[in-house]
């Protein structure tokens, strides 16, 4: 039979190939690794190792698909999970479904992922391979393979390895967030010596002086940075190395998986953190207090939904549609400083403000100050019986 295996290049997926052969007994491995904006140099050995080790083998670049349809609908919504700009997350359903894509072209009844039983990307993945009509292999899930096993095997099938024994993480990256876990990692209480890092330099070395930029958004999504209009891979590409440069968007947490498993994750996003941030603000300035209140609420169920893929789910959509429709004004430019890992808003305009410097400010006579005064006679008018009842 013929097996379709969702393929990245590393270690896992990377024997995989053999195990599908061996284990499994499939005479056919097709292998489908997808480009939601690695480096270019990664996208470039998992093509080389997927057409040494399979079949046949598919590279897809879907980078400007992620940015628009995946990240676009993110940083709208706000999308966070426990305090962190959310990444893999946003990229397994795409990359699940080009995956799927494949398998339908190439006739398989089976999929391949090499996820562990441990954490969330092996829902995600099966999520929307189940919802395709699939059955799924899981090597990595049902064999109970420990990474020790893992380098030996593939020594041993000269598969080339590029995890050592003494750095073993497992990274995930796109465009959006490259992820750090594993390894010496997974105790909580050891620092993290800074060449896990990739994309961002030590706040430290960062830097003495304050970076100042410019964002333009229309309709909720990023569309210029310091005036100059630039497609959004191209933005956030160069957004991720002014912000990493200046030590922005670290991140070293305790995480709650959807199995409920703790984990030790770090992730790098800078991009993504000056972004979020801007947009955030921007909402705040053309949004009414009321939109915002209930925003808020939509945002964080989208990021749940987001975080464990389920982008099927009906109210998924129902949200999207919400969100949509607020964005419509979230039009305008915010200024930001970057400064040795931290990110401030400096300033931000919108046409569309709900902003009247001439009705707020302390020097306008614009409004008559004693109005004030019949609201405050209500104002609290219940508590202030109750705390006199007390006396
Ligand atoms: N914990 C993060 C998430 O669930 C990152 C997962 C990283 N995935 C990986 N295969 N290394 O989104
Ligand atoms: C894995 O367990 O395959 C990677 C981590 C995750 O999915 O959360």
């Amino acid at each position: 039979g013929k097996v379709v295996l969702a393929f990245s290049g590393g270690l896992d997926t990377s024997i995989c190939v053999p195990l599908l052969r061996e284990h499994y007994g499939y005479d056919e491995v097709v292998t489908v690794a997808v480009d939601v904006g690695q480096p270019e140099e990664e996208m470039r050995r998992a093509t080389e190792k997927g057409i040494l080790l399979a079949d046949q083998h598919y590279t897809i670049d879907v980078k400007e698909r992620f940015v628009e349809e995946y990240l676009f609908r993110s940083i709208k919504a706000n999308g966070s999970y426990e305090g962190y700009p959310m990444g893999t997350a946003l990229a397994r359903p795409l990359i699940a479904e080009e995956i799927v894509k494949i398998a339908d072209k190439e006739g398989a009844r089976c999929i391949a992922h090499g996820c562990t039983g441990k954490g969330n990307d092996q829902l995600r993945f099966d999520f929307i391979f189940r919802a395709g009509g699939y059955d799924i292999v899981a090597p990595m899930r049902e064999m109970n393979l420990t990474r020790e096993w893992e380098i030996q095997y593939a020594q041993e099938r000269n598969i080339p390895v590029t995890v050592v024994k003494d750095k073993p993480y497992s990274i995930d990256e796109n465009c959006w967030s490259r992820s750090i876990e594993g390894g010496k990692l997974e105790d909580p209480s050891f620092h993290p010596p800074d060449d896990i890092y990739a994309w961002t330099v030590s706040p430290k070395d960062a830097p003495d002086r304050m970076e100042e930029i410019t964002i333009g958004f229309e309709q909720g999504v990023p569309v210029s940075l310091n005036g100059e209009r630039l497609s959004g891979l191209a933005l956030i590409k160069r957004l991720n190395l002014i912000a990493g440069q200046n030590g922005v968007g670290r991140n070293d947490m305790i995480e709650d998986r959807i199995l409920g498993l703790k984990a030790r994750e770090i992730y790098e996003h800078p991009a993504a953190t000056v972004l979020l941030a801007a947009h955030h603000d921007l909402e705040h300035l053309v949004l009414t207090r009321n939109e915002l209140a209930f925003k808020h609420i939509v945002d964080d169920k989208w990021s749940e939904l987001g975080y464990m893929g389920l982008v099927h789910e009906p109210l998924y959509h129902a949200l999207n549609a919400f969100i949509d429709t607020t964005q419509e004004r979230v039009t305008g430019t915010v200024d930001v400083g970057l400064y040795k890992g931290s990110v401030k808003v400096l300033g931000r305009a919108s046409d569309s403000a709900i902003y009247s410097d001439d009705l707020v400010s302390f020097d306008s006579c614009t409004i008559d100050q004693n109005h004030a005064v019949g609201f405050s006679n209500y104002f609290g008018l219940q508590a202030r019986l109750c705390k006199n009842m007390k006396k």
